[in-house]
């Protein structure tokens, strides 16, 4: 997730496009930059990390006169953070900016390398300029070849484009990524990622479709549909509130961000899935030989989807795996053999505990994985691989879109593992991608679930605890939804395994006691059910998060009828998200900065 920036004006184009970067780093700041073209001179600044960077290269730098400018704030999916990977990315004569993810890149790099052009950075967004200006060779005009340069792109973008050959004219994209432009008194235009850098300068905005593309000039607008149609902007009012905005309307980040899962988890996927396999182009599979196990280390959340993963592994990839709590595994001399991969996650790279977990494999001689969502951080840095989960910068504390990518990540990488190993017939893998293509659905959020339970948290603001029970999978997302509740609703709440109960919990039952029951229908149903009327026969309370009815609960909370027990765990888990969500509020809480809570915990 990135954010670009454009203007086209006689204003200050340098200062308009480092403030709308500015407004824009929520998306991503592991690198940023711009170019401007004035009259016959184009100048572009490129810095890597915060953005104060770039503001002290370009310090010197007065635009004061007609310009056309683009800009663009990083968060790093191919190649690692660095000046050269930053964008905007030049061509000869021309500059691009992207946002998104082009998954047929290697092809089309392949075919400009062998025409000769030379590469500077590890991107995908550097075929898009190097394309276009092979297209301008045999193209009628800049936007001809524009627009024949979109058409061979598949994947996911927002892209401006700037050229000497059009001194007065921005080239535009959107398809899968957010952009919008928005218009001034003075009838100059800006784009953006998200209305909050067009804030203070416009009051209209048009916010473009998937498959818009055209171009902007001091005198012209022209956008064409994905059919190719001539269309007019559609133009409306621009909130005023930065920071609302910067939520896009909602109530918190946090809450935002579990309404992104649907757009990010897509990212997760791009350019990672063909019909048959899982493709993983940032790991060699040589990581994995000689390789007999596997040992997963995290904290916090990371540890319940790394709990997942051991599911998933030994069911799908028949590779033995365990799993350790970071900050217990540093203390408890543990007897690390080289036949094993060691694999941490982590959502910041950064937390403590995990990161010298990750030293002590290294120093063991193991071989080393990250599953990580920032690039170029410390378990990044040190790692032998790793594989970005893509979830864009995660501001809500407790953690949501980071999780979800997480357990996809682990998905797929138990299927690239089962086809390497061959512990899977080739058809039950196909059939297992295609489940993975519906996760994006099964985590959009329904207007009627979200207001369903809204209505039902009012009854669960009290009582003595909560417990969370599942089995399978489920046990991990269990643990998942008491720690959600924990942190943001202060209210105790523990996850089990549902079959442990009967082992002592079940001493706790009684009214005043919640269980949220994880009920899915495709794994251990029936034994799980039991375990429920075990409590509600002793008359705990208990809320059922199920496809099925279930007539022994207090209240139910309904999922769809899924094809496959994971994609109830999608469904499921937006479910816990979103009731530990409303019980906060209900709370008065601060949603998205808990009391006593760190982002990212770097010290023991
Ligand atoms: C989860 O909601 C919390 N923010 C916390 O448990 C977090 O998952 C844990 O601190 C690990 O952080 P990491 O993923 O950045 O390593």
């Amino acid at each position: 997730m990135c954010g670009i920036v454009g203007y086209i004006g006689k204003k200050d184009s340098k200062r308009i496009l480092l403030d709308g970067l500015k407004e824009l780093e929520y998306r991503g700041y592991d690198s940023a930059g711009i170019a401007v073209l004035q009259g016959d001179n184009f100048s572009s600044f490129k810095a890597t990390g915060k953005l104060i960077n770039l503001e002290e290269k370009t310090k010197d730098f007065v635009t004061d006169k007609f310009s056309i400018g683009i800009g663009h704030t990083r968060w790093a999916t191919h190649g690692k953070p660095t000046e050269l990977n930053a964008h905007p990315h030049a061509g000869e004569n021309s500059y691009v900016v992207h946002n998104g993810i082009i998954e047929n890149y290697a092809e089309l790099k392949k075919e400009l390398l062998e025409d000769g052009v030379h590469f500077l950075s590890q991107t995908d967004t550097e075929v898009i300029v190097h394309q276009f200006e092979k297209n301008l060779k045999t193209s009628i005009s800049a936007f001809e070849a524009f627009k024949i340069t979109i058409e061979q792109l598949h994947g996911a973008y927002a892209i401006l484009l700037v050229t000497k050959g059009e001194k007065e004219t921005i080239f535009f994209a959107k398809n899968g990524s957010p952009m919008l432009m928005g218009i001034d008194s003075d009838n100059e235009k800006y784009f953006a990622s998200s209305d909050t850098p067009l804030i203070g300068h416009c009051s209209d905005i048009n916010y473009f479709e998937d498959g818009d593309y055209g171009y902007v000039s001091p005198d012209a607008l022209v956008i064409f549909s994905q059919k190719n149609l001539q269309k007019e902007p559609v133009f409306t009012k621009l909130s005023t509130n930065k920071l609302s905005a910067q939520k896009d309307g909602y109530r918190f980040f946090m809450e935002k961000e579990i309404y992104e899962q649907h757009d990010v988890i897509t990212d997760t996927l791009l350019g990672r899935l063909s019909e048959e396999r899982v493709i993983f182009e940032e790991i060699e599979s040589s990581l994995f030989d000689g390789i007999n196990e596997i040992k997963l280390c995290a904290c916090g959340t990371s540890y319940h989807s790394a709990l997942t993963a051991t599911y998933l592994f030994e069911r799908y990839s028949k590779v033995k795996t365990s799993i350790e709590v970071a900050s217990e595994f540093r203390y408890r001399e543990p007897i690390m053999n080289k036949d094993t991969l060691f694999v941490v996650i982590s959502q910041s790279g950064e937390t403590a505990d995990t990161l010298e977990t990750l030293k002590m494999a290294k120093k063991a001689g193991l071989k080393t994985l990250v599953i990580c969502n920032v690039d170029n951080s410390s378990m990044v840095r040190l790692a032998d691989a790793c594989i970005l989960t893509r979830a864009g910068v995660e501001k809500g504390v407790a953690s949501t879109k980071a999780f979800a990518t997480q357990v996809t990540v682990f998905w797929m990488m138990s299927l690239y593992l089962a086809e390497l190993k061959s512990s899977m017939a080739k058809e039950e893998i196909q059939k297992q991608i295609a489940l993975i293509r519906e996760i994006p659905a099964s985590v959009r959020v329904s207007d009627a679930m979200h207001e369903h339970i809204k209505r039902l948290s009012k009854r669960y603001l009290h009582g003595h605890g909560f417990f969370f029970i599942g089995r399978d999978v489920f046990y991990p997302l269990a643990l998942e939804g008491a720690l959600k509740l924990k942190e943001i609703s202060y209210l105790h709440a523990e996850g089990y395994p549902s079959g442990e109960m009967k082992h002592g919990p079940i001493a706790l039952a009684d009214p005043e006691l919640f269980t949220i029951a994880l009920l899915p229908e495709h794994k251990l149903y029936e034994k799980a059910k039991s375990n429920v009327e075990e409590l509600s026969a002793r008359d705990a309370t208990i809320c059922a998060i199920s496809p099925l009815e279930f007539d022994k609960a207090d209240d139910l909370i309904p999922i769809n009828r899924c094809k496959d027990y994971m994609l109830e765990f999608f469904e499921m888990m937006v479910v816990v998200q979103i009731l530990s969500l409303e019980i906060s509020i209900r709370l008065g809480n601060d949603v998205d900065m808990p009391r006593n809570l760190a982002k990212s915990v770097t010290v023991e």
